[in-house]
């Protein structure tokens, strides 16, 4: 069996479920990173993904993303009453006040970045919105940030998620980057554990510092750094879907006049942006013991691949998927395993990301700027979007032509 790791990468949102039609079944037995490996895809596959009996997650994230978008020890590598008391501690940070919190502070940043938009010609928007998200996510952590530290602390950040999944040499920048970052959590948990260190109560840094295992220990401080940054960079990375938000209006241009007319449907375009463009290609878990499911073989130990894409696209659950329809969330809320683009189940007991309520409300933050308050052409009437690196992004960050303040409400 030929290795396709490359085919992956080269790309990573098609290749599963091309192979999936191609083999006519939601599971086929690959060879990734040179070992066996089994790509699964679709609902029914995604509800199997989850069950914690058939898989674990132990040691299930490859080295080459341990060393740079995970790091090592923190909830994703969990399994059983370990991680369901770990996720406990973030799914604090789901509640209506924290993340209103958080985007008050995006809206500020993004605010005053945005004054200064108006003298300019051109505006890319994902690396405005990196450091707005820096900016912002630091303040509500409790996280001093000096201006000299923001620039160097965006890159190392965005680095985490943007180039894992690139060949080098960007991949080894994301490692460069996983070592200074882990190095400047693992120190701001030192300090806030430091005797009379000046800590904001039930701040997200003074939570993690202060959190302790069900044997009752304290996180050694590296540990707690590395679920400090599980609180950073994935917020910072929201920057690729207000970004995607942006292409959205620039693909669909009538949604921008129905957004004006009707803010009721925010909800609704921002979940279809979620479904609807690619992110992350997939989650992966490990086969705990040996089983066969619709005539594919699952050997213990081997790595499995849900490919979230193509599950967000699957034509048994959605209707035309390929067309872009913000109007089919309308209805009756998708599944726990159709509707997957941040992973499936139930956040407090799976894998599910515990951030989707952080996440739609920034992007619904970035809609009420881009469709509402702002006039705007584009820099680059040919910018599209490159699906052949992870994750997808318009080649040059999406331009904006001259975006100025709507005078007509
Ligand atoms: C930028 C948008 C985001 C995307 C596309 C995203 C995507 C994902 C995905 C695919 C997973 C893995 C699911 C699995 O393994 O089954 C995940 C897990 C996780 N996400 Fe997110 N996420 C985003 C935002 C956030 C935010 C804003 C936070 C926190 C503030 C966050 C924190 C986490 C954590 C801690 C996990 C590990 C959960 C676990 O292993 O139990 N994510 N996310």
């Amino acid at each position: 069996m030929s290795d396709d790791t490359l085919s992956l990468l080269r790309d990573p949102y098609g290749f599963i479920g091309r192979r999936a039609r191609l083999t006519g079944r939601d599971a086929f037995e690959t060879r990734l990173l040179g070992r066996r490996a089994v790509c699964v895809t679709g609902p029914r596959a995604a509800e199997l993904f989850y069950d914690e009996a058939r898989f674990t997650r132990v040691g299930a994230a490859p080295l080459p993303l341990q060393l740079t978008l995970f790091g090592r020890g923190g909830v994703q590598g969990l399994d059983g009453p370990d991680h369901r008391h770990r996720k406990a501690l973030f799914s604090h940070f789901m509640e209506r006040e924290q993340v209103e919190g958080l985007v008050a502070a995006f809206t500020k940043h993004l605010e005053q970045q945005v004054q200064g938009w108006t003298t300019r010609d051109t505006v890319a928007l994902y690396p405005e919105f990196q450091r707005a998200l820096v900016l912002a996510v630091c303040e509500w952590a409790g996280i001093p940030l000096s201006e000299a530290e923001l620039g160097p602390r965006t890159r190392q950040l965005v680095s985490l998620f943007d180039d894992a999944g690139a060949l080098a040499p960007r991949h080894l920048r994301s490692v460069v980057a996983r070592r200074l970052a882990d190095r400047w959590a693992e120190d701001l948990i030192n300090d806030a554990r430091a005797p009379g260190a000046p800590l904001v109560p039930d701040s997200p840094v003074a939570l993690v510092a202060t959190y302790r295992t069900p044997a009752g220990d304290l996180l050694p401080a590296r540990i707690a750094g590395v679920e400090l940054l599980n609180l950073l960079r994935p917020t910072v990375a929201v920057s690729v879907f207000l970004t995607l938000v942006g292409q959205a209006l620039r693909d669909h241009p009538e949604w921008r006049d129905r957004l004006r007319a009707d803010n009721s449907l925010d909800d609704a375009f921002v979940q279809e942006v979620r479904r609807f463009y690619p992110f992350f290609p997939a989650a992966i878990t490990r086969v705990r013991r040996d089983f066969e499911w619709h005539g594919v073989h699952f050997g213990k130990g081997q790595r499995v691949l849900l490919d979230l894409y193509g599950t967000d696209h699957d034509d048994r659950t959605w209707e035309d998927p390929h067309r872009f329809d913000p109007m089919r969330f309308h209805g009756d809320p998708p599944g726990p395993f159709a509707f997957v683009p941040q992973g499936g189940g139930e956040p407090q007991t799976h894998h599910r990301c515990p951030g989707e309520p952080i996440t739609v409300a920034l992007m619904k933050a970035g809609t009420e700027l881009l469709a509402r308050r702002l006039d705007y052409g584009y820099g680059d009437p040919a910018e599209q979007l490159d699906t052949t690196r992870a994750p997808a992004l318009p080649r040059h960050g999406l331009l904006l032509h001259r975006p100025r303040e709507r005078t007509t409400v």
